[in-house]
């Protein structure tokens, strides 16, 4: 069968997208599977692109991008038909491939968060992951959180402000959280935006960062604990939960930001599984089984919780298509229970055909 794996985007996690596939592409069975590559553009141009893999690694610090092209590739229209076309710049149209499945490796907004999901929903094209309401549930940090409540979950108390909403007209019920806070922007993935807030003085600055990249902020009291992440995979037998990893943010850095993650490697150390009393360990798999059944979340998620001293779980948040480079924690947590990065995709791949 032909695979489309469409990567990059729109949403300020386009780079992140693009590594993602560089891990993702490397671990395909090109034996079993015919790989196309598909590119959207910053500008949400969606092009042909190589479909080999060192294209899209992270090299020397520098992060990978989809770059413009004259082409465009466009999907069917409709279920009627399989061919993925490459509209050239003169007008005409050549056959891409037809495609069996789609693996949208794309993080963040236009992306992540049901608006590709749902224009495969449109043309019948089968793809990997969650569908269209639950990646706008778990993209939308607000609204994630309304779903883990609901189903009873323990979240950190927050304060949400609306596009264009001063914090001014809030600060009685912003100061009750108590200090320190998180500032973030309410869809927005990898960090970005995200300020750690230790003195109110502070405030405005970190809103006006989450706001370039969502007019809709977060602002969340801190949570204190080790940060512990789950990934949760939807495969034969339903849905699993793997082994806890932890995140050991090093010294000097106030939490586990944007470069931490990608750019340097000394930043971060990633323990997979991490040690965790039984009794955490088995309530950290329910949750995060929880998380993804409140949500409605299909396919894989990584959950992420904070576990205080005193063994408290709360979560932070579900990520419908999580970071999944070679060395992200999503791939590494099933690695350390077993199931290696080629067996991971081909169980995604082969789920979404079904
Ligand atoms: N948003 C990034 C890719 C993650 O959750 O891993
Ligand atoms: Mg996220």
């Amino acid at each position: 069968p032909t695979v489309a794996v469409l990567f990059g985007g729109r949403s300020s996690e386009h780079e992140v997208s693009c590594a993602t596939a560089g891990g993702v592409l490397g671990a395909i069975d090109r034996d079993r599977w015919n790989v196309v590559a598909v590119g959207i553009t910053r500008e949400g141009r969606w092009v042909p692109v190589s479909a080999d893999p060192d294209q899209w690694r992270i090299r020397d610090g520098a992060l990978p991008h989809v770059p413009h092209d004259e082409r465009t590739v466009l999907p069917p229209r409709d279920a009627s038909e399989r061919t993925w076309r490459v509209l050239g710049a003169d007008g005409t149209a050549s056959a891409l491939a037809d495609v069996h499945v789609v693996l949208p490796l794309l993080h963040g907004p236009f992306g992540e968060d049901g608006t590709i999901q749902g224009a495969l929903e449109l043309i019948d094209v089968r793809y990997v992951g969650s569908g269209v309401l639950a990646s706008a549930v778990g993209m939308d940090k607000a609204y994630m959180k309304i779903a883990l409540r609901a189903a009873g979950l323990p979240v950190t108390p927050d304060v949400v402000l609306a596009p264009g909403e001063s914090p001014d007209g809030r600060r009685a019920e912003i100061e009750a959280l108590g200090m320190p806070v998180f500032v973030k922007p309410a869809r927005a993935g990898s960090s970005m935006g995200i300020s750690k807030v230790s003195e109110w003085s502070q405030l405005d600055a970190a809103v006006a960062a989450a706001v370039k990249h969502d007019p809709k902020v977060l602002i969340e009291q801190a949570v204190v604990g080790r940060e512990i992440e789950t990934a949760v995979l939807d495969g034969p037998q339903g849905a699993v939960a793997s082994p806890a990893g932890e995140i050991v943010t090093g010294a000097g850095r106030e939490f586990y930001d944007f470069e931490a993650k990608y750019l340097d490697d000394e930043a971060v150390d990633l323990r997979c599984p991490t040690e965790l009393a039984d009794d955490v360990a088995a309530q950290v798999a329910d949750m995060a089984l929880r998380s993804f059944a409140a949500v409605g979340a299909e396919s894989l998620a990584r959950v992420d919780v904070f576990v205080g001293d005193d063994g408290t779980v709360t979560v932070n948040e579900i990520n419908t298509m999580p970071g999944f480079t070679a060395t992200s924690m999503y791939p590494r947590m099933w690695a350390a229970a077993g199931v290696s990065y080629p067996e991971l995709i081909e169980t995604l791949l082969t789920g979404a055909l079904e």
